[in-house]
């Protein structure tokens, strides 16, 4: 509801930056339900391991594995973001989707998830976004401050209307925290170059995509040292 049904357009731009490189073996964090890992299994046939810290996420992501077939390709595992069960340099390719706002260190989190990414494999990310200027920003404070929460309580009840509660403040926190010219220095630190930014459906969602440093050596510390999230009532983004 939150992407007025834009997250399959969303989801698709993110996917075709992965694509165009045919990777053998790709990384989904955050997957959640594994949507995105789905179809990245479809559309690369590369084997696709999607990973969540959420047991019930990961039952139900189990059973949509079980009715498409892109699911033999896919194998979840259970685990963090912030500490992957993986060797340096495992995967030609890494998504993430709606995870930053719920780590506690974006830019350690981000120092994590290219460590196990081969040099020259692309990142590739989707999150929401809240769109600029009028009268879109505020049409888009109204929905989500109001309309959400309403929305969320009489479809769901009680904890569906704290959802729809949850998400609107949590988009506009993050980016007062981590402004977009915060995230592409945070990624570029991380050890990825190339970085492209997209924002779609009015500046409802962020794409950002990118290629990891064949140079790079030792992501982590500086990237959290060089990017010290912006105070809040700074958003540039
Ligand atoms: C909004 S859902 C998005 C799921 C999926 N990426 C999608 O687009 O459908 C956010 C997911 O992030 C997962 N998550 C949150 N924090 C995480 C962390 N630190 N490590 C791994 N997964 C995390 C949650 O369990 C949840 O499944």
């Amino acid at each position: 509801m939150l992407s007025f049904g834009q997250n399959g357009r969303w989801r698709k731009a993110m996917v075709d930056a992965v694509v165009g490189i045919s990777p053998s073996r790709v990384l989904d964090v955050a997957t959640g339900p594994a949507g995105v890992a789905l179809q990245l299994a479809a559309r690369t046939g590369a084997q696709v391991t999607g990973i969540d810290v959420t047991p019930q996420m990961l039952k139900a992501a189990q059973a949509n594995l079980a009715r498409s077939p892109a699911g033999e390709h896919v194998t979840l595992v259970l685990g963090r973001a912030e500490d992957l069960p993986f060797a340096d340099a495992t995967f030609d390719a890494l998504s993430f989707t709606y995870l930053l706002r719920y780590v506690a260190d974006p830019a350690a989190t981000l120092a994590e998830l290219v460590r196990v990414v081969k040099p020259g494999g692309v990142i590739a990310s989707l999150e929401f976004h809240p769109p600029r200027g009028v009268p879109w920003h505020p049409l888009w404070f109204l929905y989500t401050r109001f309309v959400l929460p309403a929305a969320g309580w009489a479809l769901g009840g009680r904890e569906w209307l704290d959802v729809g509660r949850f998400l609107g403040p949590s988009i506009s926190g993050h980016y007062r925290r981590y402004p977009v010219t915060w995230l592409i220095g945070a990624w570029h630190d991380a050890g990825v170059d190339a970085i492209s930014t997209r924002l779609m459906s009015l500046g409802g969602g962020l794409v950002m995509w990118g290629r990891k440093s064949v140079s790079h050596s030792s992501a982590g510390l500086e990237s959290q040292v060089a990017h010290e999230p912006a105070l809040p009532g700074t958003d540039r983004a």
